[in-house]
């Protein structure tokens, strides 16, 4: 049975939500589940922005056909080729041959790449600046080049005051019944899988989400329908807020992420006692994650959101132990920057995961390490209480 819901008078929701994915793109937990947003504009002409992923292929034609409702199908937008959004094209094709492909020059290539069917037949190539009328509808296409692919442009509809987004302002989470923002709590609800979406999805390219918001900012948005997650009415200005900041790879929290592991609970029970430490120093907000136990991706979240990061972690192999080295190269593949960081390092007889997270580091912009004084040798011991109190200032001290 279809499943699609009114947006405007012209508009229609005919996207889907899977709650049966593990991992999306094989990488990311979805215990909400994810949405794979997909629009048709009916008009004069009828234009469909995106395709789903080929999880909901089934749902999404039924989708299509009730939405249509007869008429003909005259665009597929394209906004971007990443295959969540891009499997069904050639079956859109198929199904509705007339239908014209309207995508940026790197698009064909890339359908080219995905597919075998004849793209150079059924495209109209779009650059910066282009408009294509729909009727009542006019809509401008906008490049977004690495938001979160090199092909990606959005779409705005100046008739409607909406941007069509692309992965841009989505998050991970299904769609459950309400569609819009209207009325939830954006702060407490939906911006933690929002952010966890944007840093481990777009994260590494802050300077071309710049430009982006730049962009963005010369238009009169009223609506905003991303590929992911809810339609954005009434947190457009807090969710660009948030945006800006993000890619600038500002803080949004004054606070304290510890990132640790620990083999027997020696170095847990120094970092559960440095947190101790600065909360008698007023510090609140202070998160504490085993990054062997927590997905890297939900780490990653917060090492955005916090502005100071204490690092600590057990020798292994020579090195440092595998699952924070895992993610401590996903903050450096991530382009993390702008943190005040604090390493403690334990090694029972030959400690050098100090040195070897300092290395990964030292290729990040803006990162300064406060404090790495802290060796533990196996556990925490009496006459290391001061270290760890001389640590807990220096953080305090510069929080405040
Ligand atoms: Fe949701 Fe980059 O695809």
């Amino acid at each position: 049975m279809y499943d699609i819901r009114k947006i405007s008078d012209d508009v229609t929701y005919i996207g889907c939500s899977d709650r049966r994915l593990a991992l999306f793109e094989s990488a990311y937990p979805v215990p909400n589940g994810i949405s794979y947003n997909s629009y048709l504009i009916k008009d004069d002409k009828t234009a469909l922005l995106d395709t789903v992923d080929k999880a909901c292929s089934a749902q999404f034609f039924e989708n299509l056909e009730a939405a249509l409702d007869g008429r003909k199908l005259d665009y597929l937008i394209v906004n971007h080729m990443e295959p969540d959004h891009c499997a069904l094209i050639e079956n859109v094709i198929t199904l509705y041959p007339e239908v014209k492909i309207v995508c940026t020059a790197k698009s064909v290539t890339l359908i080219k790449q995905f597919f075998d069917f004849n793209i150079d037949e059924k495209s109209i190539v779009v650059k910066e600046g282009d408009i294509l009328n729909l009727g009542k509808h006019e809509l401008t296409f906008v490049l977004a080049p690495m938001v979160h692919w090199p092909e990606v442009m959005v779409t705005y509809d100046k008739t409607d005051k909406t941007l069509y987004s692309a992965d841009a302002f989505g998050s991970f989470g299904a769609i459950n019944g309400n569609i819009t923002d209207e009325g939830i709590c954006f702060k407490c609800q939906y911006l933690d899988e929002a952010r966890r979406y944007y840093t481990n999805i777009v994260g590494k390219y802050g300077p071309q989400v710049q430009m982006l918001l730049k962009k963005a900012a010369t238009l009169d948005i009223k609506t905003i329908c991303p590929l992911h997650g809810l339609i954005i009415k009434e947190n457009i200005e807090k969710f660009v807020e948030k945006y800006d900041k993000w890619s600038r790879y500002e803080a949004e929290e004054n606070s304290v992420l510890i990132a640790y592991t620990s083999v027997y609970g020696g170095t847990e029970n120094a970092i559960n006692i440095l947190a101790g430490m600065l909360a008698d120093r007023g510090i609140k907000g202070i998160k504490i994650y085993n990054v062997s136990q927590v997905h890297s991706s939900y780490v990653l979240s917060d090492a955005f959101k916090y502005s100071h990061i204490v690092f600590a972690t057990t020798t292994y192999n020579n090195g440092i132990f595998e699952t924070m080295e895992h993610f401590m190269h996903n903050i450096a593949a991530h382009n993390l920057q702008n943190k005040k960081v604090v390493l403690i390092q334990n090694g029972s007889w030959a400690p050098t995961c100090g040195s070897a997270m300092k290395t990964i580091l030292e290729g990040l912009k803006g990162i300064e390490i406060i404090d790495e004084s802290l060796c533990l040798k196996s556990t925490l011991k009496n006459d290391q209480l001061e270290i760890l109190n001389n640590i807990a200032d220096k953080i305090a001290e510069s929080i405040k």
